[in-house]
């Protein structure tokens, strides 16, 4: 019988925005859409698995110009820390590239020309939106802000009302403003550009694709067919945005630029031909290869534009469309649901700070996941619980057991004659292949990792049938026992082979200590040949303290970067003062101010004198009670946080302008500490913290 094919395959996770660090979020559908990966590798299939960021559209222009930075800097920025997580956890993407890339700018204005001439399905009309006169730019919904037209709560952002949950358009609300400048928005004409997705050809292509073949998650069919198939049908998609904004410039149409969501999907493209060209091979003839297949793993909440908008736009400029999204659900921490922006309480970070092992988290994970798309809940008994009883108590005890005494008592040597075809026990570990093969290939992880931990189960009815530390007591039973421990290395080497795709750093020790080529799915069948020599025995794999649990969730030290939307439950902090309206915060005036000078105050052991430049053309002179924790040469010419407004304070020493901002302990027994705060590079002094 020949060989099928080996697949080729392309295969990507959606493209984080650039204005924050990773969530757990990105981390479970990066472990997600891993696993396949190595699976497929172990197949022998050719697979190219990219990422990139998403790097365009008005949030990170705006970002970017609040840092101070240009939003490439900004963007490269956010870049630079991608690499500490992937690696963390043991995520091989082949590429890690950005939409900015000039690939994503050729790729999108290529697509788009042959939308226009080719498919004809561009068309340009006239839209009138709210316009920042101070800022001279179009308003997004999210910068505008006003009172809700139906309950009259104030400051509802411009598409719905967060107190009776009314949803209206911009336009009306009440006493509008700009979250941007505070400036009163006017309404202004602009044409923008449409992908004519009301075309009935469209429709037509999108039932075929979306509906007809059972590709799509039953789940996310039904959605497909409620908007393709609902009394509104499909409308025409806004493709353009007004400058100024980061993105991709329309052609031969100054001024307009792609809307970050027209470019975005492009960047998966782009992000493998800048991997085909850095490898030297042939994007365009691997693309324009039927056989080639291209998938993308999503979260559902970004379903419609990789179902509806992604497919169509690629089948009407000519190119290959998905062979299928895979859609999962959202985590959730002990049934929290967690802010897109922020994360949960898991800092993907922290956990690795802490010490905890990232195959820990790929497991449990894999072991929750379904091909369904439903939320899956990180709960931390539970975690330690499945870690510890399957990981080590089911699996690495196996080799914990049988490989000391191989290497002790017979010098590494596997026994021989002890692998008959014939045998049962081995027979039923290699038949159970077959079906955990099919479940990962579904992405049914859950499931293979449940029949895995079956066929660990039956191994370790083995072992206590057979007791090896009891046959090491007489040394009759040598030939005994080292027939039993290589049953059991075998068995163990199997089991590896079904962990693999989850477990690739442990597996990697596996093979080491079997002394053996990297597993291949296919070496189930092959079993270590007799008399084989594995190595010594050394730790595989350390059991969860829940300690390291509560190190994790004590602190929660998330990096994020991004618009904060709900305030972390951490345990422990002093209680939050009573709640103030955006009105009392803007009576205080902050201002980023230079440490010119500073010095010690005579006759005080508890205050620095600091001169500030807060950009107004002349020295503050600033009282601080910070000597304890710093010494006057550390903060000169540094950057903090000064309140600008306080009425000037007449103390012993002199007269204070102003207070310096500094965080400190509710305990100071705990943490005497005091923090004085520092902005993030780029801030210049005078600036005003909002
Ligand atoms: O929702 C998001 O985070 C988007 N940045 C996802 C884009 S996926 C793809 F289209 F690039
Ligand atoms: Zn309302």
């Amino acid at each position: 019988m020949s060989q099928p094919q080996p697949r080729k395959l392309f295969v990507t996770t959606a493209l984080p925005y650039a204005n924050g660090a990773f969530h757990i979020g990105h981390i479970m559908e990066y472990i997600q859409a891993d696993i396949w990966v190595r699976f497929q590798r172990m197949q022998g299939n050719e697979v190219n698995f990219v990422g990139a960021d998403d790097a365009h559209g008005a949030p990170i222009m705006i970002a970017a110009e609040k840092a101070g930075v240009t939003p490439q800097e900004f963007v490269a920025r956010i870049a630079a820390g991608r690499k500490q997580y992937l690696d963390g956890f043991h995520i091989a993407f082949d590429n890690w590239h950005s939409t900015d890339g000039p690939e994503n700018h050729q790729l999108s204005q290529d697509i788009y020309r042959r939308l226009r001439d080719g498919a004809k399905l561009i068309s340009v009309k006239t839209v009138e939106q709210f316009f920042d006169p101070v800022k001279s730019m179009f308003l997004p919904d999210r910068y505008i802000k006003g009172e809700c037209p139906k309950c009259h709560a104030k400051d509802q952002y411009g598409d719905s009302c967060e107190v009776c949950g009314a949803v209206y358009a911009a336009t009306e609300l009440i006493n509008p403003y700009s979250t941007l400048t505070g400036a009163t928005p006017v309404m202004k004409s602009s044409e923008h550009y449409f992908f004519r997705l009301s075309d009935p050809k469209c429709r037509d292509f999108l039932r075929e694709w979306a509906l007809d073949d059972k590709r799509l998650q039953p789940e996310v069919a039904n959605k497909a067919r409620e908007w393709l198939e609902g009394d509104d049908g499909l409308g025409d998609w806004d493709i353009s945005r007004d400058a100024p904004y980061f993105g991709i410039e329309i052609p031969d149409a100054p001024g307009k630029y792609f809307y970050v969501w027209l470019d975005a999907p492009i960047g998966y493209l782009a992000s493998l031909k800048n991997y085909f060209a850095r490898t030297g091979r042939d994007y365009d003839a691997f693309m324009a290869d039927p056989a080639t297949e291209q998938y993308h793993f999503i979260g559902k909440d970004i379903t419609y534009f990789h179902t509806l908008f992604w497919p169509a736009m690629l089948h009407f400029a000519g190119l290959k469309v998905p062979n299928n999204v895979f859609v999962h659900g959202f985590i959730t921490v002990s049934g929290e649901k967690m802010s897109k922006s922020r994360g949960t309480g898991i800092s993907p970070l922290r956990y690795l700070e802490v010490g905890m092992n990232p195959e820990w988290l790929r497991y449990y994970i894999a072991a929750k996941l379904s091909a369904k798309v439903e939320d899956v809940d990180f709960n931390p008994e539970d975690f330690i619980a499945r870690v510890n009883s399957d990981l080590i108590g089911k699996y690495v005890n196996i080799a914990s057991r049988a490989a000391g005494f191989i290497t002790k008592r017979f010098d590494g040597r596997l026994a021989s004659g002890w692998a008959s075809a014939a045998d049962p026990f081995l027979a039923r570990l290699r038949e159970a292949g077959a079906s955990i093969q099919a479940l990962y290939e579904g992405r049914e992880y859950g499931k293979a990792l449940r029949a895995v931990m079956e066929e660990a189960d039956a191994v370790n009815a083995y072992v206590d049938a057979n007791k090896p530390w009891e046959l090491a007591k007489n040394p009759e039973n040598g030939a005994l026992l080292q027939e039993v421990c290589s049953r059991l290395i075998e068995a163990f080497r199997i089991l590896t082979i079904y962990l693999k795709p989850v477990l690739p750093a442990l597996a990697q020790q596996v093979e080491t200590l079997l002394n053996i080529e990297p597993l291949q799915w296919s070496d189930v069948g092959t079993p270590l040949p007799t008399g084989h020599r594995i190595n010594t025995y050394s730790h595989l794999m350390t059991r969860v303290e829940p300690k390291m649990l509560d190190a994790l969730f004590d602190a929660p030290a998330a990096p994020a970067a991004a618009p904060t939307d709900e305030a972390p439950a951490a345990a422990g902090i002093e209680p939050l003062a009573p709640e103030i309206k955006i009105d009392d915060f803007a009576k205080i005036d902050l201002r980023i101010a230079l440490i010119v000078d500073c010095a010690a105050v005579d006759g005080s052991d508890k205050l620095l004198r600091l001169t500030l430049d807060v950009g107004e053309g002349r020295m503050r002179n600033v009282f601080s009670g910070i000597k304890s924790s710093y010494d006057p040469a550390q903060l000169v010419g540094k950057l903090t946080v000064l309140v600008a407004n306080l009425a000037p304070r007449k103390m012993k020493f002199g007269i204070s302008e102003g207070m310096v901002l500094a965080a400190s302990a509710s305990d100071e027994k705990a943490d005497p500490g005091i923090y004085i705060l520092n902005p993030w590079p780029g801030a210049k002094p005078g600036m005003r913290i909002r």
